[in-house]
């Protein structure tokens, strides 16, 4: 297998995108891309592109067609890739994959997701399908619901708080209001969180990633000819994938993630690091207590630790770990399919050292978490200056 690495990469804007749709989301994040490797369209092989549900948010399938179409990539072949909300994720280890195995010498991965066309039950009911639909949606268990019991039960084994649930979120807002693409610019206060409507208890509002346009993209090459063309080419050490079952009640635990856990060991076998090895994480906070899952399953702190040390100011900028510098789905905004590439976007951000007012110092290696539904696939990455 070749070494690969990211040569390029592009946001659009986060948010409630009123005045863009669908293409001319991942056509801005694609062009930013494109510009920053210094590329021309000529020289893509193959594009993968990850979107959740394009057909119940805007009426539209056949989206990696669409997207090599309006990014003026035809012929080439052109991928969408669905896995929830680990979509984006897939997309780029399958952009990964092509590079590594030495099928595709230059491609392009995206992620994109256009979800305020749409009424909120309909956005609700199009996430929802990417839990199990018989057993857990078709009983009115919506995704804030998912997270309620897992969080419920988090409570119950490790004496977590909503206090402790309400730092994630503060933290996140405070990082995503360095972060000029993301939705939300402001800082809140533990008090924001705690007073917040009440979605699916213990979850409030301030608990729940929003719901976002948005569309983010990066350009994969083999390293030697990376290191050719690009100052600053950033390695792809690992990239490993998991699953594990669709509905929660066929769970042996649901105070972790297991796909997490396993996708996490691969990664760092393949890199041969540790997590004590990693500056920053992009992690998958679709709701506080998912961060908290994820810094415990990722091994960055034991199981029942991961809400204290968040309390404890652990996980903030520059302190023991740097999680979620971005401002995380919780701040930057979750446009679902998206989300897989933006964190490998931002991690690149940190490691070229281009982070602006939220930088990591000394930032060497980083790692992205991305998960599909409640835990069903679980794709994480780490990245390498
Ligand atoms: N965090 C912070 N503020 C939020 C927010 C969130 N998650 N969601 C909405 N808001 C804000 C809006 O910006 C708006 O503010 P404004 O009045 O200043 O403009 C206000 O709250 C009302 O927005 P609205 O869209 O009417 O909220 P809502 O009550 O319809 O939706 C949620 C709120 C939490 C239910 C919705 O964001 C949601 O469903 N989130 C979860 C998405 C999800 O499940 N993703 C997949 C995860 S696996």
């Amino acid at each position: 297998m070749r070494k690969v690495a990211i040569v390029g990469v592009g946001m659009s804007k986060f948010g409630e995108e009123w005045g863009r749709g669908f293409r001319d989301l991942i056509i801005d994040a694609g062009k930013k891309a494109m510009e920053d490797a210094n590329l021309q369209g000529s020289e893509i092989d193959a594009l993968y592109c990850g979107t959740m549900a394009p057909g119940p948010l805007i009426g539209q399938e056949h989206a990696g067609a669409l997207l090599a179409d309006w990014m003026g990539l035809n012929p080439i072949p052109s991928t969408r890739c669905e896995a929830a909300c680990a979509s984006g994720g897939v997309a780029l280890r399958q952009g990964y994959l092509a590079v590594a195995s030495g099928a595709h010498d230059c491609v392009v991965v995206g992620g994109v997701e256009k979800m305020t066309d749409v009424s909120g039950p309909d956005v609700v009911s199009a996430l929802g399908g990417a839990g199990d639909q018989e057993w857990e949606l078709f009983a009115g268990a919506t995704f804030p619901a998912i997270y309620a019991l897992i969080a419920r039960r988090h409570m119950h084994d490790f004496n977590t708080t909503e206090e402790q649930m309400a730092s994630v979120a503060v933290k996140n807002h405070l990082n995503a209001s360095k972060n000029k693409y993301a939705q939300f610019q402001s800082e809140i206060t533990i008090d924001t969180v705690l007073n917040s409507k009440v979605v699916a208890s213990p979850l409030k509002v301030f608990d729940c990633s929003p719901v976002t346009d948005g569309a983010a993209t990066a350009v994969l090459m083999p390293l030697d000819k990376a290191k050719t063309i690009c100052e600053q080419p950033i390695e792809i050490l690992a990239s490993a994938q998991a699953s594990d079952t669709l509905s929660l009640h066929d769970r042996k635990s649901l105070t972790e993630l297991n796909a997490t856990k396993v996708a996490s060991k691969k990664a760092f076998e393949q890199a041969k690091l540790s997590p004590k090895d990693i500056n920053l994480a992009e992690v998958h906070d679709c709701f506080t207590i998912a961060e908290i899952l994820a810094i415990e399953d990722l091994g960055f702190f034991k199981k029942g630790e991961g809400a204290k040390a968040t309390q404890d100011g652990l996980t903030a900028l520059n302190s023991q770990i740097s999680i979620n510098t971005s401002g995380g789905l919780k701040g930057c905004g979750h446009p679902v399919g998206a989300t897989g590439i933006k964190q490998a976007v931002e991690c690149v951000w940190q490691l070229r050292g281009q982070a602006n007012g939220r930088q990591v110092k000394d930032a060497e290696v980083a790692l992205t978490h991305n998960v599909g539904g409640s835990g069903a696939t679980c794709v994480v990455h780490i990245l390498k200056k």
